[in-house]
């Protein structure tokens, strides 16, 4: 990995502002070529809990400081990932296989949760009430919750740590994170930054190591963890929402989508088809909130489904830092393995293939980008997501069908619609139970805007003028005069 400066890449955990190597290392591979790429220290309970009892002091101290004080420090890191945005981003396709230009998105779209959040800790505000008692006086103040534990998903190694770790820190947390086995190493290089800005020793401690089970358990039966936060698969969630249960920590959960995408008849095809081609490729199709149902109306499904298959037979599919790359490989074989099944699964049930439907012939992990169209109910993509490039297309008639198509499933985390006419838009937007609707575009993250689901897509909301709240309690003061 060829990198302008060296130092920005860490194979040691960072706790309490040092670096620990431990006895054992596991092995990052570049899911491009199978190389092994750095040997990262594989830390378990014992450091996990050593990282907790760093945060506590170094929380209380960073908690003391100036929220003015707090959001100059954060500003100084944003600053130093812009600086270094060009190493971030090889660092991150080497480790996870995204093409280069999306890593650079993704530095741009992380770092800016850091910028948002240092201005949103200078407007926190507790209130002053009207009194319902001549001699009493009213009011809140609006606290740090404390040290919080945080567990983030190789899909976005950047901006999931950022989009957790910047609201806790502004708020006057302190965390304990576990980057995902699969990409610590964009994970440490935020850690090498973050101490170059100057945030102190003890308020991020990034622990790395490959018992995740041993690593969560130990943050969520700690009661010093007042909360949890964490992104991936509806299953962990329930499990750490057990494990903290004990303790009852507030949770953050932003888990797993089954995304809906709906076409209607009086739909722009241009802007529907760049919208279903962004929301469904971004990332080969592995973020939780890209298309994973394409519902079309009779009128344009033919024309649709044409369009669709034509723009996903001319991608480029390759090592993403080959220049002109718009799919790179898929995470793992069990990733790959999940994605064939789905098909397959499809195929038997009646679907039929338009484009792709196999393992790419670059071989390793890599798949062809995907259409099927017939697709019906019965189908495992319905239920579940695919996580891969597949484009399944569903038929409808009605807009009730529509909507009843696109909420018959537990999860609830983004769905899209595409038309022209306003009052259907917000008649569907209104009756998709999801946490987020993209009307007549296929990307919609970003830091000003609420992130999270409802249903098993999880709970509480990241980003936003919302996101620092899930980082802070509510004190009621009642001062008798
Ligand atoms: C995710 O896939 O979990 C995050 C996607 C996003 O932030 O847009």
């Amino acid at each position: 990995m060829k990198l302008n400066d060296p130092t920005l890449l860490k194979t040691d955990s960072y706790i309490n502002g040092a670096w620990h190597g431990g006895n054992t290392r596991f092995a990052v591979t570049n899911p491009a070529t199978g190389d092994v790429i750095a040997e990262v220290a594989d830390l378990g309970a014992a450091e996990t809990t050593a990282a907790i009892d760093a945060a506590v002091p170094a929380q209380k101290a960073w908690a003391a400081r100036t929220a003015k004080d707090r959001a100059m420090v954060m500003r100084k890191w944003y600053e130093l990932i812009m600086a270094n945005a060009e190493d971030l981003a090889v660092i991150l396709t080497t480790e996870m296989g995204k093409p280069l230009a999306e890593a650079k998105g993704e530095i741009a779209y992380g770092a800016s949760f850091i910028d948002w959040f240092a201005e949103e800790a200078r407007r926190v505000c507790g209130d002053v009430m009207e009194s319902p008692i001549p001699d009493k006086r009213f009011l809140t103040f609006k606290q740090p919750i404390g040290v919080f534990g945080a567990i983030t998903p190789w899909n976005f190694p950047i901006a999931m740590i950022t989009r957790k770790v910047a609201p806790g820190i502004a708020a006057g947390c302190a965390c304990v994170l576990k980057p995902a086995e699969q990409t610590p190493l964009s994970a440490l290089a935020l850690a090498e930054l973050a101490e170059r800005a100057g945030i102190p020793a003890g308020v991020m401690n990034i622990v790395t190591g490959m018992d995740a089970p041993a690593i969560g358990n130990t943050l969520c039966a700690d009661d010093r963890i007042r909360k949890m936060t964490f992104t991936g698969s509806t299953e962990v969630g329930r499990i750490l929402m057990q494990q903290s249960a004990h303790t009852l920590k507030k949770m953050s959960l932003e888990l797993g989508g089954n995304a809906p995408l709906i076409v209607f008849d009086d739909a722009d095809l241009d802007v529907a088809i760049a919208g279903a081609m962004a929301s469904k490729y971004r990332n080969a199709g592995q973020t939780c909130v890209c298309a994973n149902r394409i519902f079309v109306q009779d009128g344009v499904y033919d024309e649709f489904a044409r369009r669709l298959t034509e723009a996903s037979a001319a991608m480029k599919v390759g090592n993403g830092m080959e220049e002109g790359v718009e799919q790179g490989p898929i995470i793992d074989s069990q990733g790959l393995d999940k994605i064939e099944r789905h098909v397959a699964d499809a195929v038997s049930k009646g679907a039929e293939v338009l484009t792709g439907g196999h393992r790419h012939e670059l071989g390793g992990t890599y798949y062809q980008p995907t259409v099927l169209a017939n697709m019906s109910s019965d189908m495992m993509m319905f239920g579940e997501e695919t996580f891969g490039p597949v484009a399944g297309l569903f038929r409808f008639t009605s807009d009730d069908e529509a909507v009843a198509m696109a909420n018959d499933t537990e999860f609830g985390l983004a769905a899209y619609i595409f038309t022209d006419s306003t009052s259907r838009l917000f008649r569907v937007s209104e009756a998709l139970e999801y946490g987020m609707v993209s009307a007549n575009t296929g990307i919609f993250s970003s830091e000003v805007g609420p992130f999270g689901g409802v249903k098993s897509s999880g709970l509480g909301r990241e980003g936003s003028k919302y996101g620092i709240d899930e980082f802070m309690e509510i004190k009621f003061v009642c001062v008798g005069i």
